[in-house]
């Protein structure tokens, strides 16, 4: 997977390669990135061929005169893997340190490199796992030439999927702190600039509206600076050709396997490259590097496609679910999950919850979730949060935990582990364990809450303590954990002025510490991330727990948006979907979009009649007949985006290809009236029955023709769900 010759390194499986050299400099040249290349031939073919043909001249001091490197080395136009900084390239370093000097010259050089046969994991940030499929690394280290600062660059290749896995780790070799300005993870050039930029924006109750605009000269940036990885934007991004289709055409997709302040930043001038640099947001970052220790910067993931953006997202989804998601996790199969939110929201006795229970029993479910409301004096937002006990005035939680268990089903509960209300007995006791800095009259609260201050060890203690108290004392197998304001002051009592800087990171590094501390005390406990709706969606959450709430709006117009945009970066095993009782479509549509994610409800259960009953348990019958095989672990395609078209269509493969769920929903209807609803993804010589017109078909049929859905009566904003099974 990884070929040296001449200081020419050769990353590469059978789809892709990428290229590098070492030049006269020292500098990290990006030859080539993308399709498999088995020959580059000569590299200067590629190194010369851009615009200006000349070389950089430098003056040298010592020697009082003028040269250039042996090998036409062009300092700001050259494809390279670290830009400089304060120097010529003026593209936009992914690394800026502050030196003793005051100035902010950065030019990290080749010192050695070395070949490992894993992926590099870390303590206190989320990684890429490794599991049984070969991956190697190549882990090459520079030096600043004008410190004692060191890089390793991380460059890792799996042999079975098409994911390049970057990150840079900075190390202070000297005897002084070196405060790091930026710490991006990677910077990647591509020798090309007809790029169009996908992204995900959005707010609560409608994350992830999907963005297309054409990479322009100059600077574009997809970022968050909200202290989460944030319901504005997504880490997930990915770059398309003018061509470029759901099955065909080049992709390369990126995402961070992190949970705060994100940037991704895309560079375009007159040399026709596409410069692109991604990490953390520099906003406020400022870093104070010790000596001998070392910055960890969180792992880029690139996935790269010919065969257009379900090519990428295949590779993204295999990536995510076996280098991501803990894989036991991954590969159990899921309980029908109710959750009481949406139908008593704080409104509820002992008494309420044991109906809720007994009644949700009737559509299937096999694990109830007491959402907010359970603890300290919760009757409303206004007060509570920090005291994680229970509020034995408004219930006794051991009667409905033994209950549950009682009638078979398990329970799950919901914490808030990062925020505090100014109404609670720890905010009392604690006033100095929030956000804030010295001097402020006033603080901003959202939903009457404030930010914990997670960047100390003592507040994510007493938060543990506080959590495990409680899951030791009841029979918990699953929990929900919310987010629900972002960070506005990210500023800490609990540090010196000069670390000010290092806040907005340490906080997401507390978050990490308290997931890991439980999932690691609590193996067997299935955790769902949450923050407000979907505003932490993310591979760094994603590394503890398996899946994450994707939106508080379970309107199902509005959420098939949601879905089918988070599924093009996402598994559907990771998109937390429910049924509710929103008002808008019959439950049989909202539960079959639900069944394209995890599955589950959230009304009031007492209020469902016969009919809605009977949907909703025919959904959770195909559910538990075919979600594991053919939705959590099925290969999914992308038939029709509702952002581009008059209908919405998804589907999934099991992986042995005898079996697919395809959801299709109208929005307006045709005024042409011939729709044939072309399918991916079957074997094509495999016949297949479809429980749609009952007709059987070929798989290459389903591809090239389709189900003619012309005749058929297909009412706007009702989901139709089509099983297709092999027969012999
Ligand atoms: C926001 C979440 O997204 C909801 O599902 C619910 O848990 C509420 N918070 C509870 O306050």
């Amino acid at each position: 997977m990884i070929k040296i010759k001449d200081k020419l390194f050769h990353l590469h499986n059978n789809n892709i390669s990428y290229y590098i050299y070492c030049n006269s400099h020292g500098h990290l040249e990006t030859i080539y990135f993308g399709e498999y290349l088995e020959d580059i031939g000569n590299i200067d073919a590629i190194r010369k061929a851009d615009i200006d043909n000349d070389t950089t001249q430098y003056f040298d001091f010592s020697k009082n005169k003028e040269f250039t490197y042996p090998d036409h080395y062009r300092y700001s136009i050259e494809s390279v893997e670290i830009s400089t900084h304060g120097l010529r390239d003026k593209r936009g370093a992914p690394i800026i340190l502050k030196k003793e000097d005051g100035t902010n010259v950065t030019d990290f050089r080749f010192v050695s490199y070395e070949i490992l046969e894993s992926l590099p994991t870390y303590e206190e940030l989320p990684y890429a796992r490794k599991n049984s499929s070969p991956c190697q690394t190549l882990r090459i280290l520079l030096k600043d030439y004008l410190s004692d600062i060191y890089v390793y660059e991380n460059i890792s290749i799996f042999e079975d999927k098409d994911i390049i896995i970057k990150n840079f780790e900075i190390v202070n070799k000297g005897n002084i702190i070196v405060p790091i300005l930026r710490a991006n993870s990677m910077q990647l050039d591509l020798k090309d600039n007809q790029y169009k930029l996908h992204h995900f924006a959005g707010k609560w109750a409608s994350e992830r509206f999907e963005v297309v605009t054409d990479i322009k000269d100059g600077i574009q940036e997809v970022s968050s600076n909200t202290g989460r990885s944030s319901h504005e934007e997504n880490p997930f991004v990915f770059l398309t050709k003018k061509d470029t289709s759901y099955d065909k055409g080049e992709v390369i997709g990126f995402n961070l396997i992190y949970s705060g302040n994100f940037s991704f930043r895309t560079f375009n001038n007159s040399f026709c490259n596409t410069h692109i640099t991604y990490g953390i947001n520099d906003e406020d970052f400022n870093w104070m590097l010790k000596p001998n220790e070392v910055f960890v910067t969180p792992q880029a993931v690139i996935s790269y496609s010919q065969d257009g953006i379900d090519g990428m997202s295949i590779n993204m989804h295999k990536f995510v679910k076996e280098n991501i998601v803990n894989p036991l996790l991954d590969q159990k199969e899921k309980p029908i999950l109710f959750n009481s939110w949406e139908g008593c929201y704080f409104d509820f006795t002992t008494e309420s919850i044991i109906s809720y229970i007994d009644d949700s029993l009737k559509i299937g479910s096999e694990l109830f979730v007491l959402d907010d409301g359970w603890f300290g004096k919760r009757d409303n937002d206004e007060s509570g949060l920090g005291d994680w006990f229970v509020n034995e005035n408004k219930i006794n939680l051991k009667k409905v935990v033994d209950h549950c268990t009682s009638k078979g089903m398990n329970f799950g509960i919901w914490f808030e582990p990062e925020m505090i209300n100014p109404d609670s007995n720890l905010y009392r006791e604690h006033p100095e364990y929030i956000l804030t800095c010295k001097g402020m009259d006033q603080v901003s609260l959202y939903r009457h809450q404030l930010v914990l201050d997670f960047s100390s060890e003592e507040v994510v203690e007493n938060i543990y303590q506080q959590m495990i108290k409680i899951i030791d004392s009841y029979d918990i197998s699953y929990i929900k954990w919310d987010h629900n304001r972002m960070i506005n002051e990210h500023f800490s009592f609990h540090h010196n002025k000069e670390n000010q800087g290092e806040i907005y990171h340490r906080v997401i590094l507390g978050y990490y510490t308290l997931i890991k501390k439980l999932t690691q005390r609590y193996p067997d406990i299935l955790f769902e991330g949450c923050a407000s709706g979907g505003g932490r969606f993310d591979l760094g959450t994603l590394f503890y727990y398996p899946q994450i709430w994707a939106s508080d709006d379970t309107d199902p117009i509005q959420r098939m948006y949601i879905q089918y945009n988070t599924s093009l970066g996402y598994p559907l095993s990771t998109i937390g979907s429910h049924a509710s009782a929103n008002p808008i479509t019959s439950y049989k549509t909202k539960a079959l979009l639900a069944l394209f994610g995890t599955y589950g409800y959230e009304m009031n259960p007492n209020k469902l009649n016969e009919k809605e009953i009977s949907e909703l348990s025919e959904v959770a019958s195909i559910y538990k007949k075919y979600h594991h095989e053919v939705i959590a672990n099925g290969t999914l395609y992308h038939l029709s985006s509702p952002q581009d078209s008059n209908a919405m269509s998804m589907c999934s493969v099991s992986k042995d290809k005898s079996k697919a769920l395809v959801i299709y929903m109208n929005l307006l209807k045709e005024y042409k009236k011939t729709r044939f609803l072309k399918l991916r993804g079957l074997e094509k010589n495999k016949k297949y029955r479809n429980s749609f017109d009952n007709n059987i078909f070929t798989g290459d049929y389903y591809e090239k023709v389709g189900i003619n859905l012309s005749r058929q009566y297909l009412p706007e904003f009702e989901c139709q769900l089509f099983i297709l099974e092999e027969v012999e």
